[in-house]
C-alpha cells in the first residue's frame, strides 16, 4: 500500500487519466499471461478466510469484494485481475457491436474528493472480439460480463433495437460468464442513457432475452433513484423474470447537488461526465438501503452494491444496509490493489466485534 502510494500513484497520475487506465490495463494483460506473476499476485493479496465466504445469486464465491465494472472493459487482464484476492470480477460494460465511445478527454480525477469523473460512453470491442478473447484466457474467480446497448450516436435508441442489441451480447457471451449484468442505464450515452426510465421497457427487454434461453443469473444495474415507487415497480417487472437475481446501481448522470464534492463549480463543469468514488458513497448508500427495504431478508433478490469503497468499514456498512456483495474501482485507483487484501482482512474483525461468523449474518444487519 505504501509503496503504491508513495512510488507507483504519484506516476500514473502525472499521467492523463485514460493514458494511464490504459498502461494499467497493457500491464495487467501482460503480467497476467504468466502463470508465475499470478501466482506471486495470489501470494501476496489474497486472503483465505472461511468467515468472508459467501454465495451471491447461487453462486459460491470466497468473499464480497468484487472489480466493478469499467476497469476491464474488453476482459484484456482477466487473468491477473482474477489473482488480485478479489471474490469476483466484472468486467465490461460490452456491447454487441464495438464502438469508440465518446470523443476526448474523457476521465477526470478529482483527488481533493477521492473521486473520479467519467463519460466514456462505454467504447469497447463488442461482443464477438470479447468474446474470443475470453476463450483464451479465464479468471480463477467467478466472472462477470456487463452489457450494455452499442453507443453509437449516428442511431437513436428506439425499441425494439435496443433489445435486440442486448439480445446479441447476451446469446454472444451468457456462456463465457458466471452472471450477466444488465446496465440499463449508461450515464454517459446521451441518446440512450434514459431510455429505461420508461419502466415497460424493462419488462420487453427481459421478455426478449428470456427468449435467449437465459442459463446464467441475471442482474440489474439500476439508474439510481430515490423513488421507492420506481425501484419497487422495477422490482415488481423482475419478479416476472425468474432469471433476474437481483439489483446493482449505476452512478447518477452529471454532478447532482448531494453529492459530497468539494471542488469548485468551475474546475467541475470543466469535467463534463459522471462522478464515481467517495463523492457517491453516501449517495448510493441511500438507494441501497431503500432497495434493501423492498427486496427484504431472504428473498430471491442479491444486492450488489458499488460507491466510494476504499476500506474495510466502507465495505461493512453496504453489507450491513444489504448489500450481498461490494465491489469497487475508484478505489483501485486511489489505493492501488493492496486495497482488496486490507479490506479483506479488516472485515472478520468487524464481524467479530459486533458478533457475527461470517457474511451472511453480516447481510442485511441494518435493513430498513
Ligand atoms: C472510469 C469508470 C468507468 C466505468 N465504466 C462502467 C461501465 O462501463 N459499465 C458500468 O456498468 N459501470 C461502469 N462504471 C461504474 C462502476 O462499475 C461503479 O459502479 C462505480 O464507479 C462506483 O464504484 P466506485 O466508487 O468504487 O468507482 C465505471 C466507473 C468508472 C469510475
Amino acid at each position: 500500500m505504501a509503496f503504491y502510494a508513495t512510488a507507483v500513484r504519484p506516476l500514473l497520475f502525472r499521467l492523463d487519466p485514460e493514458r494511464a487506465h490504459d498502461l494499467t490495463v497493457r500491464a495487467s494483460e501482460l503480467s497476467g499471461r504468466s502463470g508465475l506473476a499470478r501466482r506471486a499476485a495470489r501470494r501476496a493479496l489474497a486472503v483465505r478466510d472461511p468467515r468472508l465466504r459467501t454465495s451471491f445469486a447461487g453462486l459460491d464465491l470466497p468473499n464480497p469484494l468484487g472489480l466493478a465494472a469499467g476497469f476491464d472493459k474488453n476482459g484484456r487482464a482477466v487473468g491477473l485481475l482474477g489473482a488480485l484476492g478479489f471474490g469476483h470480477v466484472e468486467i465490461g460494460s460490452v456491447s454487441a457491436w464495438p464502438s469508440d465511445g465518446n470523443p476526448r478527454p474523457r476521465l477526470f480525477r478529482i483527488p481533493q474528493d477521492g473521486g473520479i469523473v467519467v463519460s466514456y460512453g462505454v467504447p469497447n470491442d463488442g461482443a464477438d472480439a470479447i468474446r474470443a478473447r475470453l476463450d483464451r484466457q479465464r479468471p480463477a474467480v467467478a466472472l462477470g460480463i456487463n452489457l450494455v446497448k452499442t453507443n453509437d450516436p449516428g442511431r437513436p435508441a428506439v425499441a425494439p433495437d435496443v433489445y435486440e442489441d442486448y439480445a446479441r451480447s447476451f446469446a454472444a457471451l451468457q456462456d463465457r460468464a458466471h452472471y450477466v449484468a444488465l446496465n440499463l442505464s449508461c450515464p454517459n450515452s446521451a441518446a440512450d442513457r434514459d431510455f429505461f426510465d420508461e419502466l415497460p421497457r424493462i419488462d420487453a427487454l427481459l421478455s426478449r432475452l428470456a427468449g435467449c434461453d437465459p442459463r446464467v443469473p441475471v442482474i440489474l444495474k439500476l439508474k439510481p433513484t430515490r423513488d421507492a415507487g420506481v425501484l419497487r415497480e422495477i422490482v415488481a417487472i423482475a419478479d416476472r423474470h425468474p432469471f433476474v437475481a437481483g439489483f446493482a446501481i449505476n452512478l447518477p448522470a452529471g454532478k447532482p447537488p448531494d453529492l459530497a464534492l468539494s471542488a469548485p463549480r468551475a474546475t467541475l463543469d470543466g469535467m463534463p461526465g459522471a462522478v464515481g468514488g467517495k463523492p457517491v458513497e453516501a449517495y448510493v448508500n441511500a438507494i441501497l438501503g431503500t432497495l434493501a427495504g423492498i427486496t427484504g431478508p431472504g428473498g430471491r433478490y442479491a444486492l450488489m452494491a458499488a460507491g466510494g469503497v476504499t476500506s474495510a468499514d466502507d465495505a461493512y456498512r453496504k453489507l450491513r444496509l444489504g448489500a450481498t456483495v461490494v465491489q469497487l474501482y475508484t478505489g483501485l485507483i486511489y489505493r492501488g490493489p493492496g486495497v482488496v487484501r486490507e479490506i479483506l482482512e479488516g472485515l472478520p474483525a468487524l464481524f467479530e466485534r459486533d458478533g457475527f461468523e461470517s457474511v451472511g449474518d453480516a447481510v442485511g444487519a441494518d435493513r430498513v
